[in-house]
């Protein structure tokens, strides 16, 4: 070889860009922030990035609106589909899969909401005296229970009472529900960015999920679990429905019809098959729907509690305004025992606050992701038909135009007065998305981790075992718990028995 040092060089070269381009995309997962934000800084609101494999456009506050909720243009049933690896589903449902899981969600937990915290309350008791107790064990041997898991078995529990009903309360089941939501995590990419091959050679990470996870764990776990049960209940339910038919509107009256998701979508779709027994294709996808409102409501309702619970544990000051108001909104039951109610809850406006505020700052980056219908111009730009477009919701939640020259300062009840409830989306807090398609199931968490909050400041005192707690990943806030230990100290005088 004539000039070997030529080759050499050319090596070198190479070399250098891998390198200068894995410290950009490096920067991108370590520092997702300031990566993107120095990007807006110097090419303006419209950018784009590739990431896990795909070419991404990120807006920033500027746009946010408008790429959010303009579904004409901006899709976002097959945006949410590709970014969680779900396509072949969506293929399989003919694009109705989102819009079906938020009208169940709707007719089934939003509108039933009241009734719904008073079935879930005593699990939620049950389950922080039993943490408490724990606590108070782990304090002495210093093995201390993991808040996260703990309530996650609870998160489980109330999910598999809404969407199958009582009957369906056992470990092996629960057990089921935890794997499976674990699983539809893996599945969407949410330890993705844990994984070298998940960042760099996305498509084989995204087959070795699949398969896994769609051949192997969830028909192995889900479907052999819950399956036959599930087709059992839609029988009766159908035998149900056919009855009351037949016995008219008087008797209909004394019926007692199950409060399940699962029979309001049997009933659905049995009236909609003319009365009909639903078929198996359709009950394939009934089972589907339930698989994807486990892994909607689990993980990350009981994520976001422990960001709650991690802000609490590092501002004690914010302890007694919300213990006082505790207080004021517990209501007594029939033997006159305290009790939260969805009235008490709904009065908790600091608590509800400060949930606002630790979801406002939590830092969330990439959660609502649209795909574009057309060629869109957006700016200087021109987005290409089938691109994948997405906020930066830190540029939204940290807008100094709105927030101040200060806007990541914590003001936990910034929000009690301003009739702005955790619940509430908007084009500067989009937490749960915006638009049509923002998270239907919001009311619940909100409430689910009121739940968890209230009933442990009743009785004990937060605190992180290192001082601090740490960001798990931060391109990832959503579905990723804070990294901490929490440990709670009783108190003397408890708020609930
Ligand atoms: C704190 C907890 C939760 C957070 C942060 C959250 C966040 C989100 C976000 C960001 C979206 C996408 C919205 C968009 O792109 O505009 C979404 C969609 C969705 N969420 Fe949630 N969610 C939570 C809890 C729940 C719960 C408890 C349920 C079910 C009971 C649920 C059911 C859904 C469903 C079904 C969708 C798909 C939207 C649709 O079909 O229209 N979520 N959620």
């Amino acid at each position: 070889m004539d000039h070997p040092y030529l080759i050499a060089l050319l090596f070198s070269i190479v070399g250098y860009g891998w390198y200068l381009q894995r410290d950009l995309a490096e920067d991108i997962f370590k520092r997702p922030r300031e990566a993107y934000g120095e990007a807006f800084a110097a090419h303006g609101p419209v950018i784009g990035v590739r990431r896990k494999g795909n070419l991404e456009y990120i807006v920033n506050h500027e746009y946010a609106r408008y790429v959010l909720t303009c579904d004409r243009l901006f899709s976002f049933e097959r945006g949410s589909a590709a970014i969680m690896n779900l396509q072949p589903l969506m293929a399989f449902t003919e694009g109705a899969l989102f819009r079906d899981l938020q009208d169940f969600v709707r007719d089934g937990i939003v509108n039933r909401i009241d009734e719904i915290v008073e079935r879930i309350w005593p699990l939620f008791q049950r389950d922080t005296k039993e943490f408490i107790q724990m606590s108070i064990a782990g304090a002495k041997d210093g093995k201390h229970p993991n808040c996260h898991d703990h309530y996650h078995n609870t998160i489980a529990e109330t999910t598999l009472i809404l969407l199958l009903g009582q009957d369906y309360v056992n470990d092996h089941n629960l057990a089921t529900i935890e794997d499976v939501s674990n699983c539809m995590a893996e599945l969407t990419g949410q330890y993705q960015n844990f994984s070298l091959v998940g960042r760099y050679l996305p498509y084989l990470w995204i087959l070795y999920t699949w398969v896994k996870v769609i051949l192997i764990r969830i028909p192995l776990g889900f479907f052999r679990t819950f399956g036959p049960q599930v087709w059992r209940d839609i029988d009766q339910y159908e035998r149900l429905m056919s009855e009351a038919e037949r016995s008219g509107g008087a008797s209909l009256l004394k019926m007692r019809f199950p409060k399940s998701v699962l029979y309001l979508i049997t009933k659905t779709y049995y009236r909609a098959n003319g009365g009909k027994s639903i078929g198996w294709a359709r009950r394939v996808y009934i089972a589907v729907l339930l698989l994807c409102l486990i892994f909607a409501a689990v993980h990350t309702t009981t994520v976001v509690s422990q960001w709650v619970l991690c802000q609490l544990a590092t501002r004690p000051e914010y302890l007694e305004p919300l213990r006082q108001e505790l207080s004021e909104v517990l209501e007594e039951d029939d033997t006159g025992a305290l009790r939260l109610t969805a009235r008490s809850l709904r009065h908790a406006r600091l608590m509800d606050s400060f949930i606002r505020e630790v979801m406002r700052l939590k830092g969330d980056t990439i959660a609502a992701m649209r795909y574009t219908t057309c060629d869109v111009p957006l700016g200087d730009v021109v987005i290409p038909k089938g691109s994948f477009v997405t906020v930066l919701a830190t540029t939204v939640h940290e807008n100094p135009d709105v927030f101040g020259d200060a806007p990541r300062d914590f003001n936990g009840f910034q929000w009690a007065d301003s009739g702005k409830e955790a619940v509430m989306t908007g084009p500067a807090h989009i937490v749960f998305g915006l638009g049509r398609f923002a998270c239907p199931g919001r009311v619940l968490a909100v409430n689910e981790i009121k739940l968890i909050v209230m009933s442990l400041i009743a009785r004990a005192t937060p605190s992180l075992l290192e001082g601090k707690f740490e960001v798990a990943d931060p391109l990832n806030t959503v579905t990723q718990p804070p990294k901490g230990t929490l440990v709670f100290s009783p108190i003397g005088k408890t708020f609930l028995q």
